[in-house]
């Protein structure tokens, strides 16, 4: 077991103050709300509007959790930032959250793994403190699909959020903080959630514009399905790199894309549905943030007790998917 283990310090997030609800949704496109609470779930979702981007919401999450943690931003080793749907294409966003934190010195740099972002940035922010590089690091999920939305394709209008999720992590006693971690990917399925255009495949050009190839296209149906395999093959993985069954989770902090999918997930994995954290009924599908949104609801709720063991399970576009163990501190 290495020396070191990471653990979480502190919490913060932050969304939008824009709602868009159901029944907004409802004068853009041919939706209902029951058709989208029935299918998804949702029933809102907050908005970025004029020119916040995603190293905005980021900035303030993190804020917030600096303050949580009781640091100062001076003390942050690292600013890692989950998210895809960056400021720009270069610089990272990590780098435009730490002039907004007022610091600078630290290292930062971004990490893309679509939906399972957090999930993929606990494991490699737990690294760097486990070989003892590191101190204190700063792991943001943010995104503001929003953005990169067709208000016009109610396939894919209805699903999103935005918003942005921040942990500080530091050293904890072995044996509790990030206990394990499952990662996986599927790159053949790439095709199926993906923004084609802007990247150096297909820069953007008055055709891409034309063609409304910056916007998110979906194969909702076989994305479906692979949510709720996956979502199952990811919990079981980290509970096999544990040594744990799943009757020792105390809770479930699953990604937020649809009721439907965490249910059927839940029902595989023959877990206790009050174990399970939902609240993409008031935010959507917000991407890389929305783990840490679910997680901040929970650490709120002042259940949370010391050795509590919670999974974090995502997936998403690559294909991607993966699972944290964390017991907590
Ligand atoms: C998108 C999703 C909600 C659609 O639900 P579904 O039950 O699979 O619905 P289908 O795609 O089979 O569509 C059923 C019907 O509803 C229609 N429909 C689709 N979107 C609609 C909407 N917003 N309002 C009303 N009807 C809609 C379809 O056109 C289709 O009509 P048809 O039968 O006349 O062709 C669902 O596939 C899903 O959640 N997929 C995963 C998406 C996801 O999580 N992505 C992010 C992963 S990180």
């Amino acid at each position: 077991m290495s020396k070191h283990a990471a653990g979480i310090a502190g919490m913060g997030v932050f969304v939008p103050e824009k709602i868009l609800t159901n029944a907004d949704l409802e004068k853009m496109v041919d939706t209902s709300d029951e058709w989208i609470r029935v299918r998804t779930g949702i029933i809102e979702r907050r908005i970025v509007e004029g020119d916040t981007a995603t190293s905005d919401l980021a900035a303030e999450a993190a804020k917030n959790a600096i303050k949580d943690a009781g640091i100062k931003p001076e003390d942050i080793d690292l600013i890692l930032v989950a998210t895809s749907t960056p400021d720009m294409i270069f610089p990272s966003t990590a780098c435009l959250v730490q002039s907004k934190l007022g610091i600078d010195g630290c290292a930062a740099f971004d990490l893309q793994a679509a939906c399972t972002g957090f999930v993929y940035g606990m494991t490699v922010a737990a690294q760097f403190i486990e070989t003892g590089m590191y101190e204190t690091v700063l792991l943001i999920g943010a995104d503001a699909f929003t953005r990169h939305i067709n208000w016009e394709d109610r396939d894919t209008c209805i699903l999103f959020g935005d918003g942005a999720g921040a942990v500080v992590l530091k050293r904890v006693e072995a044996g509790y903080g990030l206990i394990s971690s499952y990662l996986a990917a599927d790159g053949r399925g790439a095709d199926l959630l993906k923004i084609p255009a802007g990247g150096s495949a297909n820069p953007g050009s008055e055709e891409t514009v034309r063609d409304k190839l910056h916007y998110v296209q979906m194969n909702g149906n076989a994305v479906f399905k692979f949510a709720v395999r996956i979502l199952h093959e990811a919990a079981i993985g980290a509970l096999a790199n544990a040594g744990m069954l799943v009757e020792e989770i105390d809770y479930l902090v699953p990604h937020q894309a649809n009721i439907r999918i965490i249910d059927s997930a839940a029902a595989r994995l023959g877990i206790d549905k009050k174990k399970i954290i939902v609240n993409l009924e008031r935010y959507g599908n917000t991407s890389t943030a929305s783990i840490p949104l679910a997680l901040n609801d929970l650490y709120l709720s002042g259940k949370l007790k010391q050795g509590d063991n919670l999974m974090l399970v995502g997936f998403g576009a690559g294909l991607t998917w993966g699972a944290n163990i964390i017991k907590w501190y």
